[in-house]
């Protein structure tokens, strides 16, 4: 990223894919918040960022916790939402509709919450970056959730970066493959079995590290021509 001293907040910055965009931007001399659910992630991951970041608490389910959260922290450059929580992967005649509706509360009406709330803030010639993944576009089998919530992402993307473009705001999003982090801990029963199996039908012989995705991010928000665009990085899962 250009080294520079913008402002980057980063929703579900504490934890996988956002800490490592997190730590890379403030590496780069950003001021980063790194923001999420639980108060000591927050705290232990401030903690551990360099230069000036700070941590701060949201819960991207509660509209009254995102309102407050943008109210306390003034104007900034990028918005990134990474927040997610476990995937639901079930079929659809399996799914009680209370789960698959509550399924889109993170993903989807999280990052569409907040990106209302935080437009006051973000200044013009700032960005958004969304995040979708490889479900949308390549679903395994009994994964209707993960393929519907990440679709939803992808066109909520392409429909804000028209309409925020006359406000100098860009909006993007990354389609990450399998990226190894904390979300498949209990999702998988070996984690690193899985890793092992998913990474070797890849061309790219493994899967992704968070600090792999973290570049796409900062790509993304770094380059005044990227608007609309939904980046995979899969590792070449797309074609094979
Ligand atoms: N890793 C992959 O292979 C992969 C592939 C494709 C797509 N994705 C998607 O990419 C996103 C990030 O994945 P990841 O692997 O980096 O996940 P992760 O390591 O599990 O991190 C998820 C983050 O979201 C936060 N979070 C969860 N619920 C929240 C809420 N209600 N409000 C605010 N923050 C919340 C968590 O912190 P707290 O628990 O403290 O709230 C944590 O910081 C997810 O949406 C995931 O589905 C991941």
């Amino acid at each position: 990223m250009t080294p520079n001293t913008k402002k980057i907040v980063v929703i579900g910055g504490t934890s996988g894919m956002g800490y490592a965009v997190a730590e890379r931007a403030a590496k780069d001399g950003a001021h980063v918040v790194v923001a999420s659910r639980d108060q000591e992630r927050v705290d232990a991951a401030a903690s551990r960022l360099p230069g000036t970041s700070e941590g701060r608490r949201i819960d991207v389910t509660d509209e009254a916790s995102i309102a407050a959260f943008f109210a306390g922290l003034g104007e900034f450059d990028h918005l990134v939402h990474t927040a997610g929580d476990t995937l639901l992967l079930k079929g659809i005649e399996e799914l009680t509709s209370a789960e698959a509706r509550a399924a889109f509360e993170v993903r989807y009406w999280g990052a569409f919450l907040a990106v209302r709330h935080a437009l006051p803030g973000i200044r013009p010639g700032g960005s958004i970056v969304l995040t979708s993944g490889v479900a949308a576009t390549r679903p395994l089998p009994g994964s209707p959730i993960p393929a519907s919530t990440t679709g939803a992402i992808e066109s909520l993307t392409r429909a804000l970066a028209l309409d925020l473009a006359p406000r100098g705001i860009r909006v993007n999003a990354v389609r990450p493959g399998v990226v190894r982090t904390e979300l498949w801990d209990g999702l998988v029963p070996e984690p690193e079995t899985f890793f092992r199996s998913q990474g070797s039908a890849l061309p790219a012989g493994r899967v992704g590290r968070p600090e792999d995705a973290a570049a796409a991010y900062l790509f993304l928000l770094d380059n005044p021509f990227a608007t609309g665009t939904v980046l995979t990085l899969d590792g070449g899962g797309s074609i094979v």
